[in-house]
């Protein structure tokens, strides 16, 4: 009888476990890698172990976050961790610091806390890993690639396959251009010309990564950072948004999007570049959002240099809040921000197509490469 229960229970099991090796090997996420560059809206862990003020691997970071505190600058998964969730990956992408043991074939996170497109931005604050020295990062990682694949052309081929997620230049505003006492930015360009610059750098990185495979890119806006409770609480004067904080950055935003034009343009035979507008409107239209309650408010007791005081509880509801910290989302509002980032037919939000999309043109991108057409066009360049 005792055996008996226990092959009925073993049976589903192993049904289960059969069907998984159907479906979960062979293509079980949607692309074979992911690769993050950015600041702490995506750190994982960089910072850990850097000489730098911007850290979050102390609690209550991470209350909600399965292992706790990681170094992620959130209460629980930060939006690429979701996004990766929902392109099915099992595991989170690894940060660079700590990769020795995990399997980098499916992607690492170069995102650092404070890092900015400019390699001055929040030097103040210590050693951060800016965008130059992520790609740097990057290079080494492409050579352990190659090592493991066999060749740099069969790493290339590989990586023309993942996608790389861009989300950086918050902090060329936060902790550069609105800090006059501490950096000259902002006396030597206009908002217009500062724009211009940080995408122009921002553009030279995108292309060294295309020089090694990188084909398929995601990138994010700035969004409203004179509404952060950072800007509210320092340079408010009656607790609504900072105007001349909010202006700066979205000449930043829809250069961007003119750059993700230029790109597609440029790149139409082999690379899909797309641009998401990180800015949702909490004006009562969306429905989805009218359960974040507390829009502008940290949900966690602030330190004076806008991270949690250390051990201190947080507030009640966390999934009424949209910011957890002083300058950063609460789980719950990324993860509506990157389920509309994953799948939305809204172009003003992800623009000219949502990530979903994105994964599916690559399909046809790899197929398209083996015809005549693209044959004959690559020939001819
Ligand atoms: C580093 O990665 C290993 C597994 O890859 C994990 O067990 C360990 O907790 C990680 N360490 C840190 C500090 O994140
Ligand atoms: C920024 O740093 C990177 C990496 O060290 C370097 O390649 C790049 O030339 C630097 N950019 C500027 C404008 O100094
Ligand atoms: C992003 O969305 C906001 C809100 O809908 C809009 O005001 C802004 O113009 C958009 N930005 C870009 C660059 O499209
Ligand atoms: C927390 O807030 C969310 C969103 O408003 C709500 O759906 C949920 O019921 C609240 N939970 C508790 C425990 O109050
Ligand atoms: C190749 O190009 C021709 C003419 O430009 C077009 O009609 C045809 O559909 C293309 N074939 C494929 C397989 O893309």
């Amino acid at each position: 009888m005792e055996s008996m229960i226990k092959t009925w229970l073993v049976m589903p099991i192993l049904f289960l476990y059969a069907s998984c090796l159907h479906y979960c090997v062979n293509g079980k996420s949607q692309v074979p890698c992911v690769f993050i560059f950015g600041d702490s809206l995506s750190d994982c862990g960089n910072n850990n172990n850097l000489p730098t003020s911007p850290k979050s691997n102390y609690k209550p970071y991470g209350i909600d976050f399965p292992t706790g505190p990681t170094g992620r600058f959130t209460n629980g998964r930060t939006a690429i961790d979701i996004i990766t969730q929902l392109l099915g990956f099992e595991k989170f992408i690894p940060p660079f610091a700590n990769t020795s043991g995990s399997d980098i074939l499916k992607g690492v996170n170069y995102a650092s806390g404070g890092a900015g497109i400019r390699n001055e931005t929040s030097k103040a604050t210590g050693f951060v890993i800016s965008l130059g020295l992520q790609l740097t990062n990057h290079g080494v990682t492409v050579s352990q690639i190659a090592t493991r694949l066999g060749s740099l052309d069969k790493a290339r081929q590989y990586l023309n396959k993942c996608l790389y997620y861009v989300n950086i230049g918050s902090n060329d505003y936060i902790n550069n251009y609105f800090l006059p006492q501490l950096y000259p930015t902002s006396q030597i360009y206009s908002p217009q010309q500062y724009a211009e610059a940080l995408i122009q750098e921002l553009s030279l990185n995108l292309l060294a990564l295309h020089d090694i495979g990188a084909r398929k890119y995601v990138l994010v806006t700035l969004g409203r950072l004179g509404c952060i409770p950072n800007a509210i609480l320092n340079h408010g004067t009656d607790g609504s948004c900072v105007d001349e904080e909010n202006s700066p950055p979205f000449i930043f935003d829809a250069e961007l999007k003119s750059l993700v034009d230029h790109l597609n343009n440029k790149f139409s035979a082999d690379s899909k570049f797309i641009f998401i507008n990180s800015t949702l409107e909490s004006d009562g239209q969306n429905p989805w959002i009218s359960g974040f309650v507390v829009p502008n408010a940290p949900c966690c007791p602030l330190r004076l240099i806008g991270g949690c005081i250390p051990d201190e509880r947080p507030c009640y509801n966390r999934s009424e809040y949209v910011f957890w910290d002083a300058f950063h989302p609460s789980e719950a509002w990324n993860l509506l921000t990157a389920r509309w980032s994953y799948n939305s037919h809204d172009s003003g939000f992800t623009y000219p197509m949502d990530i979903k999309h994105l994964v599916e043109q690559e399909t046809k991108m790899e197929l398209g490469s083996t015809n005549e057409n693209t044959s004959k066009l690559s020939a001819s360049s």
